[in-house]
């Protein structure tokens, strides 16, 4: 019965804090002789007192404003009126199974149509908002919702590839130039920023995410919220967030889409919340709960993570949707027996909008009317909802100017070429006997055969759900280096993205679109491409190899994989180029880590370039042309074999680490029993951080300005209170931009630490010869962990720093914390 009383509960907790400041002042009244009694008093006024004065993540929300106009419009709602604000409905394209058709106008008119997902521009929302406004009885506008990831019309690089970037001002730039063209298009409520933590590329979402690592993750969030929601909701440039996927959805065992989540409540909190609880920070609006469960609760309905940590503990004002019929799958994670009870345990645990789940507007009524459901739980969720459309100006401005149509302008391309530039990661660039590195190609490379499936492929570069993303906007690699080469460029495709009739699947499937028609077009004879794509190496210097995934089928949502090798005839194709012994620039674009590892044996440059967006094409030019030196570090380990997943470079300790040469068979005891695999390497074939440059850097050995600090310091202080230095110098010849990473490890805590984890970045510019002096702050925030107890802390241990280039950086040093 848990489930049941927390929502409540915390209602109560709520009301009582309200009081808590009378309280506190009887209490300073009283004599000692009461001390006793009053000791306890005093302690839970403070504790209430401590709950109360936690500044409001999101002051619009918690505005006495906003809140004075719910109040008195909840007062005049009527049951039917309520749970309408508590629905949303798909009136677009479907982006899960089994989308309603209902007749929206009509519930509209009715007041019974609190949201609708994926209905996009002005014409089409202002539709359905005059009704709402004009025709229902409260005049309540509608919220409209859509996945607006990265970029709205203008598409930019994948989320992935803007961690890639590990620039927050990259995030923040996307968010807001999506923020801008969603509002145009009628549509306030951003579903993003995806924040789950995601270690396992065999998971097709790993590209909505931030990578791997918490640190890393939640600066990203921070600066996702930040983009979109500009600080304050009403303005016509911003739009609320819905912080996605709550919680841990990225945990998926075995990296299959949709599949359970189990781990510790230290790894939940430590790790898989802190980018969630940083967005919160930030002040998102909204938050979406999650298809999976959590330790045997779904994520849709639990009540601990929902309202335990979400509200009480995190102070959110906003409200949480329900991820597409995640109220309604309560029903096969078993866990009711019915609707009502489903959609109950939901709403109790504190899911406020169904989204695309259609329980909450058929039975919730009956449950609140019969008393099973108090109605003040309803009404708790009518106002979180009503808090965020006031918040938003919805009632003040509910429709949308009709513009003119969309223009991919000089300025908008401008924006996604520098920023598609920013994320590209230089995996490896090895000098040719006798001809120095391949890249920058510059003037050495008289032909360049340009050959594989995503050479000229307008469709895949735009990565996953970019869902009013047009290819016609996408500019080639292909045009891209036709223009710089003219007829030096030779070109041919290969192999398409899969092989045989799978390869006339992607041509009919359009998840974000409508489902063309069957086409029935022949089925590619990939030994004929390829021989054509050899004989096209043949007659050039070098080749630039594209090749990567398709977007629609591999990447995203429902996209799981067991093998992460190159698709269809692609790996062939590699190494039959390859046999010709021409140099091969590889660029990987995809939306996850693939299995790179016989490239990287065989070929001299791999450039990762995700899935770049609309001008996919210019920005790998520039950067293969050396006008744009890379800067882009891996935020996700690249395995070197599949069976290594999930691989992460935070991983916990091991009683038996591994040493010696793992590339051969134990040839002993102490070569066999320690924690390694048989058949391959522990480590990954390119770590987190990793990114190489067309410039060198050096490091100085890191400085620390006081080596040891008592323990009590740390903890009375959330300031910084050691500064880690160091010197970074560019000693190549040309300008470059360096990631400078710092890395902790705890080496005597109560509870287990991750053998390095980063705690603080920087972007550096550096011109040839350029040196600067970084410093980064160590307080509380950078070295507490949980302990047994769930309590964040700091104890008694030593620190060693690394700083560096990576998650390899060796250069260290170390703090010592004392009694
Ligand atoms: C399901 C996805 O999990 C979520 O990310 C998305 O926002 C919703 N569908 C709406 O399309």
């Amino acid at each position: 019965m848990d489930w049941l009383a927390s929502r409540a509960d915390f209602m109560a907790a709520s009301l009582t804090a309200g009081r808590v400041k009378i309280y506190h002042v009887l209490v300073m009244k009283k004599s000692i002789v009461y001390s006793f009694s009053c000791f306890f008093l005093v302690l839970f006024c403070l504790t209430l007192a401590g709950a109360q004065s936690r500044p409001a993540p999101n002051p619009q929300l918690a505005s006495k404003d906003v809140n004075a106009r719910v109040e008195a419009l909840l007062k005049q709602m009527r049951l039917d009126e309520k749970i309408g604000q508590l629905v949303q409905y798909a009136a677009g394209n479907a982006t899960g199974p089994a989308a309603s058709e209902l007749s929206y106008d009509e519930l509209a008119a009715k007041g019974q149509l609190g949201s609708l997902l994926n209905v996009v521009g002005a014409e089409k929302t202002n539709h359905y908002q005059h009704i709402a406004v004009e025709n229902s009885r409260l005049h309540i506008p509608i919220l409209f919702g859509l996945d607006v990831i990265h970029g709205h019309r203008t598409t930019f690089p994948v989320p992935l590839a803007v961690a890639a970037s590990w620039d927050p001002a990259a995030a923040e730039t996307v968010a807001h130039q999506g923020a801008i063209e969603a509002r145009a298009d009628g549509v306030a409520w951003v579903f993003s920023p995806m924040v789950d933590i995601a270690r396992d590329p065999r998971w097709g979402r790993i590209v909505e995410s931030n990578g791997e690592d918490a640190y890393l993750g939640s600066a990203l969030a921070r600066a996702w919220v930040k983009g979109y929601q500009q600080g304050d909701l009403s303005r016509p440039d911003s739009a609320a967030v819905s912080v996605k996927h709550y919680a841990a959805y990225g945990a998926a065992i075995a990296g299959r889409d949709y599949n359970a989540v189990d781990m510790s409540e230290i790894q939940l909190r430590q790790i898989y919340l802190e980018p969630y609880r940083a967005a919160v920070d930030a002040g998102a609006a909204t938050v979406m709960s999650s298809f999976n469960s959590i330790n045997g609760v779904p994520g849709s309905a639990n009540p601990f993570t929902l309202t335990q940590i979400l509200r009480k503990e995190w102070g959110f004002d906003g409200f949480v949707v329900s991820d597409w019929g995640a109220v309604k799958e309560l029903l096969n994670h078993s866990v009711g027996a019915d609707g009502a009870t489903v959609a109950r345990k939901a709403l109790m645990a504190g899911v406020d909008m169904d989204m695309e789940g259609g329980l909450y507007g058929t039975v919730l009524a009956a449950q609140v009317a019969a008393g099973k459901i108090p109605e003040s739980v309803l009404d708790e969720a009518v106002r979180r909802i009503l808090r965020v459309k006031f918040a938003l100006g919805l009632f003040d401005h509910p429709y949308t100017a009709e513009g003119p149509a969309y223009d991919a302008t000089p300025e908008r391309r401008a924006l996604a070429r520098s920023i598609a530039e920013e994320t590209f990661v230089l995996l490896k660039n090895d000098p040719i006997e006798g001809t120095g590195t391949l890249l920058p190609l510059t003037a050495k490379a008289k032909k360049v055969a340009l050959i594989g499936p995503m050479a000229d492929n307008r469709r895949d570069v735009l990565g996953a759900w970019a869902v009013t993303g047009d290819p016609k906007y996408v500019v080639t690699l292909k045009t891209a280096l036709a223009e710089r080469l003219g007829d030096r460029l030779l070109y041919a495709p290969g192999c398409d993205l899969l092989s045989g009739a799978d390869a006339n699947v992607l041509e009919r499937v359009n998840f974000n679109g409508p489902v063309a028609a069957d086409k029935h077009q022949p089925v590619p004879d990939d030994a004929r491409t390829i021989a054509e794509a050899v004989e096209t190496a043949k007659q050039a210097d070098l080749v630039v190899m594209a090749l990567g995934e398709s977007t629609n089928w591999m990447e995203g949502e429902a996209a799981s994989r067991t093998r992460l090798g190159f698709t269809g005839a692609q790996q062939r194709l590699l190494e039959a180029v390859a046999a010709t012994g021409k140099p091969i620039v590889l660029v990987v674009l995809a939306g996850r880590p693939l299995e790179l590892k016989w490239a990287a044996n065989h070929v001299p440059a791999i450039l990762e370039a995700w899935s770049p967006g609309i001008e996919a094409g210019p920005a790998i030019a520039d950067v293969l042309m050396g006008d744009t030196n890379p800067s882009g570090k891996l935020p996700a380990s690249f395995p070197r074999a599949v069976g290594q997943e999930p691989l992460y470079y935070a991983q916990l300790p091991t009683g038996r680490p591994a040493h010696g040469d793992l590339t051969r068979l134990p040839r002993n005891g102490d070569e066999k029993f320690m924690s390694r695999y048989l058949d391959e390497e522990n480590s990954a074939l390119f770590p987190f951080g990793w990114g190489l440059s067309y410039t060198r850097f050096s490091y100085s050995q890191p400085t620390i300005s006081r080596a040891e600090v008592p323990v009590s310091e740390i903890l009375a202080s959330h300031k910084p209170v050691v500064m880690v230095g160091v010197d970074v110098k560019n000693i190549g010849s040309v300008a470059g931009t360096e990631v400078v990473q710092l890395y902790l490890r705890n080496t005597a805590a109560s509870v287990e630490q991750p053998v390095r984890e980063l705690k603080g970045f920087a972007r550096v510019a550096l011109a040839p010869g350029e040196s600067k002096h970084l410093e980064f702050p160590l307080g509380f925030d950078e070295l507490n962990f949980y302990n047994a107890e769930i309590k964040r802390t700091v104890e008694p241990t030593t620190y060693t720093v690394w700083v560096g280039g990576s998650s390899l950086a060796a250069a260290e040093t170390s703090l010592k914390v004392t009694e």
